[in-house]
Order: C-alpha cells, then structure tokens, then sequence
C-alpha cells in the first residue's frame, strides 16, 4: 500500500512524463534502516528535468505528504521515507484479521484455469531426482497459482509409451523372474533391461528382437499389451509410495500410450494444412522460419513419436479443460521439444500455442555431478526420502525425547526438508544435494521454518491467545522489522506465481523466520504491556509460516 501511495504521490508531482507504474518500479527497500523504510532514488530524472539529482529530491521531498510517512529525508539524489510504524502496523493486522485465509490470496486468476503436466516419470525405471524436481516445482506452482484464483489440473503424464518397451518386453521374456518383479518391479525391471542393453551391443539380432516386440505392442498382441499393462501397474504402485510420502496427489494421471490412437487424426491435420513434408521417408514439420530444426512427426517405418503425443494431448487438453495456460514443468534438457512442439501448433494456426509455457529447471547434483537413482550406481529417491526421514527421526530424539507423535513429526521434517532444499533455489539453477544441509535446525532450511513455527505454537499457547480478540496496534519498536516483513506476503505470492519462483515464496519465509526470532530475542512478550498486541502480531507470524509452507507443499507440526 504504501508503495502505490508513495508511487501515486511522486507522479503527480514529477507530471505526465512519468507514469506510476515507472514511478513505482523505481522505488527501492533500503538494506540500512537508518534509511528509511522506502527510497526514491532522482538519479534517472537528472538528465531530462536537468537538475541535478539532489536538488530534484528536496523539490520532490517536500511535497510529499501523508498520515503513513511519519519523516521524508534527503540523502544525496535519494528520497527516504521513514513510515509510521504503529499506523502501518495496525493497518497490517486490521487487514490479516479481517479474514486470516485471504490475506496473501488474490483474485486476478479468478474464472481462469491453469493446466499443470507435472512429475512425468517413466514406468519401469526409477523415480529421478528430476522427476522429484518436476513434482515439487509442478505442486508449489499449482498452489500458488490457485492462492491467486486460478483453478489448477495437475496432470502426471506418465511415459509409458516408445520403442524402449520392445526391449523391455524382449529382456522380461528372456530373463524376467516374477517373483522379483512382485516384490521389487523396478529393480527386476531394470536388472532385465540393462541386461538387453549390454547384450545387444554384443549381439545385434537382439535389437531386431526388441523391434518385433514393439511391433507386436503397435499391433495389440495379446501377450505384448498384457505383460506391458502389467508392468505399468507394478510401476505406478512405487510411485504411489513417493508421491504418498510427499502427499502429492493429481487431478489425472494419465499415460502417454493414452494418445496412440488418437494421434492420426493431429497427422490429418497437419496434413491438411500442408505443413508435413518428407524427409528420408519420415514425415516432419519444419521449423526454418524459427530457426529450429524440423519437428520429426512420423518415422519412416509409421511409428510416431513423442512430439507427436505432446501435440495430440495439447489439443485434446485445450478441448477438455479450455486452460488459460498449460505450464510442463520439465528439465532444461527437453527446451527445443517444447519449442518445437509451440510452434508446430502454431503453424496449424492455434493460437493458443502461446499459452504453453516450458517451465524447465537444472539439475539435482551430488559432488558436482548430475545425481542420478540409477539402480546400482547410486540410492533410489525412496530411500533418500527414507534416510532423511530416519535422520529427523535422529535430531528429534536428540533435542526433544518426551516428544508424543515423534515418528510422524519425523517424517513431516524429512521430507519437508528435501521439498524445501529444492524449492528455496531458483528453479533454473543446478541443485547440490545434501542431506545434511537440509536438516539442520539452524540453516535456510524447512527444519528452521518448522522450528520456528512451533515456537510461535508454544508462545501463544503460554499467553493464552484468542484469535478473535486481536489487538492491532503494535507500539514495540523491535517489532518494526517483522511487521514489514509479514506485510510483503501479498506481493510475494504474486510475484512468485508470475514469474513462475516458488523460491520467492521460500526466500520470504526464511525472512519471516529470521525476523521473527530476532524479535523474540529481543522482546519480552508473556507478561509485558504490550502482551496482547505482540501476541496478535505472533499469532499472524504463525498463521504466514505455516499458509506459506503449506502453499510449498510442507506440513508444519505443531510440536518439535
Ligand atoms: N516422461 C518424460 C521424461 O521423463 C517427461 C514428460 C514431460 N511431459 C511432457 N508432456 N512431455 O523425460
């Protein structure tokens, strides 16, 4: 608010050169608060109105006037605004207790839909750490997007489809053991398939063994369709382990075969509009004018292919849910797919291809190098789930063994740790993954926001608090950090839903945190003057962690 007011103040007086929103853009948070709580830097305005900056702030500076600025100074070219901390405190608590769930939550989604293609693991190979990342991104986003008011479909387009499963059903055959599969499908799955790969480097008669088995699935062999429904079914129960542990659910999950027969109508199409065209023998789009190489449709042997599934489930997703933006929030790795796919769609003239949006991200790292979960070379993410919950498990007993619902708090601080570790980095960077970083209680990490939580739990319990009776007027100094703080919350949710950051969200949490302990250091809250008022303010500090982490995708135990 107090932005806007400040933005609208300063335009008026600069005239119709300089637009509000230009205005409000320039204005800055200063790091010192000896600063002032906003600055107005007039450096930009030298050269045009040719004054020079510092003259051009004591001009500006003593026009402007509100009940919220309490003293406006002037620094070299800079304007700083020192706010009225009670009446901005009292404003800020009026607002939260007006409807607690509200505050933060915006209306500029309302009536829209959001399509979100997410998770997207391969059956028969192990959950990746990019599948995680792909999952936890993919949820984080499609909260906030509904925060915002959008209504959200989260669709895990499962990959259960291509010529690899020729090979898998070859090497099940000829060394699968179904009594392994029953009790551990991937790794059985694996074992085979890693197996074929080593033997037809030695053999090539076993990749035309994997060719006819692929062509007998195309051709809905009986045997073929059966063992293949089979080990989807197996795989999808692993998965359901991780996204149970995570407590991610979808709105539909669906399989990349799904598409198979329905993909010769998108080649009619683009037939239609002239826009295959053959290229040793197989069919493609081609993308020159974007400068992107041609989008391969059909091989020359009719098999289609992946790019060909995306555009069909585009389509038919467009048809189903009429989304207003349909987000894939898939590895850096798949950047030219997405490109292809937009424009090829583009090409056929819908012009919703624009509302596709790549949301890519890097990768999980161990020492530097792409972590992988592969079988044998390193853990399973189910295991590292585990290990970060039995880790928990560990710190609890340490710092807290009277603790009831030890095992289940545990498990929320495990995995909400690994949800936070990579949710708090900006999503495009590459990810160090460390389990040890991600629990400790005193770091950037979820354990310190739980932590934090609790206390704030535990506080309000002492002090007997009632959410109905709030008393907004806050007085205390050293509550001033935290207080404007607490108050960004409704812009940081905006701005980490457009620009697709969930570690906006997570960067804002820490800040609550930090302030909010500092606070307390500083402040006896049980039994001072201002006990009610600080007990408000808590109260609201309690509500944002625990709203923000939610909006993560992380539990907040009330005890730890
Ligand atoms: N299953 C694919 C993979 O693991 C990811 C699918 C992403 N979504 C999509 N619509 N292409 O690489």
């Amino acid at each position: 608010m107090e932005k806007q007011i400040l933005a609208l103040q300063i335009a008026h007086i600069l005239g119709e050169e300089y637009p509000r929103d230009w205005v409000q853009q320039q204005i800055e948070t200063p790091k010192q608060s000896s600063h002032g709580d906003l600055a107005f830097p007039c450096f930009p305005l030298a050269k045009t109105l040719k004054k020079s900056p510092h003259l051009i702030a004591e001009e500006v500076s003593s026009q402007l006037k509100h009940p919220i600025f309490k003293d406006v100074q002037t620094v070299g070219g800079y304007i700083n605004i020192f706010l009225d901390q009670g009446f901005v405190a009292e404003h800020t608590l009026n607002q939260f207790y007006q409807d607690p769930e509200a505050f933060g939550a915006h209306e500029f989604g309302k009536g829209k839909t959001i399509v979100l293609d997410m998770s997207a693991p391969n059956i028969a190979k192990p959950f990746s750490m990019g599948h995680l990342r792909s999952t936890v991104i993919g949820n984080a986003l499609s909260n906030l997007a509904q925060k915002c008011g959008y209504e959200t479909v989260k669709i895990n387009y499962i990959g259960d489809y291509g010529t690899q499963f020729g090979k898998l059903l070859a090497a099940y055959l000829k060394w699968g053991q179904e009594e392994s599969l029953k009790q551990n499908p991937i790794q059985e799955l694996t074992r085979v398939y890693v197996k074929f790969h080593h033997a037809s480097k030695e053999d090539p008669s076993f990749i035309d063994e994997g060719r006819e088995w692929f062509k007998k699935l195309e051709d809905n062999d009986e045997e073929a369709i059966a063992l293949w429904k089979w080990f989807k079914a197996v795989s999808l129960e692993e998965f359901e382990k991780i996204y149970n542990l995570l407590s991610i659910t979808f709105d539909l999950t669906r399989g990349e075969a799904y598409y198979n027969d329905k993909m010769d109508t998108t080649i009619d199409m683009l037939q239609e509009k002239g826009l295959l065209e053959k290229s040793d023998g197989a069919q493609v789009v081609r993308l020159d004018e974007e400068e992107l190489p041609p989008c391969l449709i059909q091989k020359s042997n009719g098999t289609t292919i992946y790019a060909t599934r995306d555009i069909t489930a585009a389509i038919d997703r467009k048809q189903t849910y009429n989304f207003d933006e349909a987000l894939y929030v898939v590895g850096h790795e798949q950047t030219l797919h997405f490109q292809q796919i937009k424009h090829v769609l583009k090409k056929a003239d819908f012009a919703w291809a624009d509302q596709l949006k790549h949301i890519s991200f890097g990768m999980m790292l161990q020492d530097g190098k792409k972590m992988s979960t592969r079988q044998g070379k390193t853990v399973l993410l189910e295991q590292v789930l585990q290990e970060a919950i039995s880790q928990a498990a560990n710190n609890i007993k340490e710092k807290n063994p009277q603790l009831k619902n030890a095992e289940e708090v545990a498990e929320q601080v495990g995995v909400g740790a690994v949800i936070f570790h990579d949710l708090k980095h900006d999503r495009r960077n590459d990810v160090e993954f460390s389990l040890e970083d991600m629990l400790t209680f005193e770091g950037h990490t979820a354990p310190y926001l739980q932590y934090t939580y609790a206390r704030t739990v535990s506080l309000l319990e002492k002090g007997n608090f009632d959410p109905n009776n709030p008393v907004t007027d806050v007085q205390t100094a050293s509550a001033w950090p935290l207080i404007k703080t607490i108050r960004l919350f409704p812009e940081v949710i905006e701005k980490a839903y457009q620009e697709y950051d969930p570690s906006k969200l997570a960067k804002h949490l820490l800040d609550v945190a930090r302030h909010f302990n500092k606070f307390y250091a500083l402040t006896k809250v049980v039994g001072s003057a201002e006990e009610q008022a600080l007990l408000s303010l808590i109260y609201a500090v309690n509500y944002q962690l625990k709203d923000g982490l939610s909006i993560l995708g992380i539990q907040a135990p009330e005890n730890m």
